[in-house]
């Protein structure tokens, strides 16, 4: 079979990754993939979002599955493109994927559905949001309906931070569209957790649970970037906590979507917050979390491309899903500065350390190919990854890989899956 992965992060390297270990692979290509991700599969420069190049591209090279793994092409219509070409591809239709690409859609369904989620209210004009946050209790958390680059939740602790929130979507337009309509939302508090599915339009297969860390500095402080480290299992997602989930949220939110006739085939994210009421659903996201799939895959059994041709046929139920009963830890090695302002182009060594290591991986985020070197190319440059036999050791395994690399401005964060030893 061929290939195709659409993206370029620390995400799209590990489904390759993944992907490339099935025997029914002959040949992997990646648009527009990074250094990386050129070690498993062939980098065609297409960006995301050029639908046409990318399905006349498909057509020309026979490609037999792509697989989608951002949220923008899928928000906008890609697989639709693909299906309309005849071509097979996985992650949901364009009107499957507002459950992640519109907030005021997904709250309305969980609310119809009665899928635990946090009390809100959607407005459409800046008067009416202003008015309501005149008598709403603090803090509360104002959301952009449409993608916003995971930046568009503002939790606001005062009435005046969430009047300057409104202004900031709605007025200064400073994510466009997406902050057209808005999302007023109760502040919940509780410990978050995501938990990775497979849908095939009935039947969801759910992966093992995973945390993501997404302040930029130590004890959850500095800014909100797209993840600084991961870890899985959770020890906080306990099998009380899953049972809960598999009546009142997962397989729910798979048939609300089948009753909205907008059948959901690919995967599902399910972002929850674990409060002291039980579980809520903070977010749905329609693809991989990243990096969470860097610790998921890599402890995922199956052959992953099976699983996928599964979702796309209707017959996931045949699919015996399984986790090894280990634990991994994923640190990100970003340049330093990131999310503001940081340099980049500066030499990677190391990275050959990694070959055939067994448990470890090192998946690329920003980086590219200079010459004969591999140079840094983003504010995420790089997601050490390490298995161990539970989570400590994990942690250990995996900080002791980030020493193997090397960069000017290499920055992390010391305390990745740290909260775990209070478990
Ligand atoms: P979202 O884009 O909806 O996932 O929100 C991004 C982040 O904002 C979440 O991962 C939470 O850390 C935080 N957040 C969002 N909604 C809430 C809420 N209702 N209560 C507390 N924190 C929230
Ligand atoms: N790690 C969060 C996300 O992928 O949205």
């Amino acid at each position: 079979m061929k290939v195709l992965i659409v993206g370029s992060g620390g995400r799209e390297h590990a489904i390759a990754w993944k992907v490339a270990q099935s025997p029914k692979v002959d040949k992997i290509y990646c648009a527009p993939g990074n250094a990386g991700i050129s070690e498993v599969a062939e980098c065609v420069n297409i960006g995301a979002m050029e639908f046409d190049k990318l399905t006349a591209f498909a057509k020309e090279e026979n490609i037999d599955l792509t697989v989608i793994g951002m949220d923008e092409p899928l928000v906008g219509g890609i697989v639709d493109a693909f299906e309309a070409e005849g071509l097979k591809v996985f992650g949901p239709c364009k009107n499957a994927a507002i459950l992640e690409g519109s907030k005021a859609f997904s709250k309305d369904l969980m609310k119809k559905y009665h899928i635990p989620t946090a009390e809100y209210e959607t407005f459409h004009t800046p008067e009416q949001a202003l008015e309501y946050l005149r008598h709403s209790k603090y803090p509360i958390v104002v959301k952009a309906d449409g993608l916003a680059l995971g930046k568009g939740a503002l939790i606001c602790n005062t009435k005046e931070e969430a009047e300057d929130a409104v202004k900031t979507l709605m007025l200064d337009k400073q994510f466009g569209d997406a902050g057209a309509t808005i999302v007023v939302e109760e502040f919940l508090i509780g410990r978050e957790v995501s938990v990775l599915s497979f849908v095939d339009g009935h039947t969801i297969k759910i992966m093992t649970s995973a945390q993501d860390h997404k302040r930029a500095k130590d004890n959850d402080e500095g800014l909100n970037t797209g993840g600084m480290g991961t870890f899985s299992p959770s020890p906080f997602y306990t099998e009380e906590i899953n049972s809960f989930c598999k009546e009142h949220v997962y397989q729910k939110t798979v048939d609300a979507m089948a009753a909205e006739g907008r059948e959901f085939k690919g995967i599902i994210f399910f972002g929850l917050i674990l409060t002291e009421q039980g579980p809520k659903v903070l977010e749905y996201n329609a693809r991989f979390g990243d990096p969470e799939t860097q610790v998921v895959l890599p402890r995922m059994k199956n052959d992953i491309v099976e699983v996928f041709q599964a979702c796309m046929e209707g017959t996931l139920n045949k699919i015996d899903l399984q986790f090894e009963d280990n634990a991994a830890v994923c640190v990100v090695l970003a340049s330093d500065g990131y999310p503001e302002h940081y340099d980049k182009g500066y030499k990677i060594t190391g990275l050959e350390q990694f070959q055939n290591k067994e448990g470890y991986y090192v998946f690329h985020a920003g980086t590219k190919l200079d010459g004969s070197d591999i140079v840094t190319n983003g504010g995420r440059v790089l997601g050490v990854v390490a298995k161990g036999e539970n989570l400590k050791a994990a942690r250990e395994n995996a900080y002791e890989a980030t020493k193997l690399v090397c960069f000017d401005n290499k920055y992390m964060r010391t305390d990745i899956g740290k909260a775990i030893d209070e478990v």
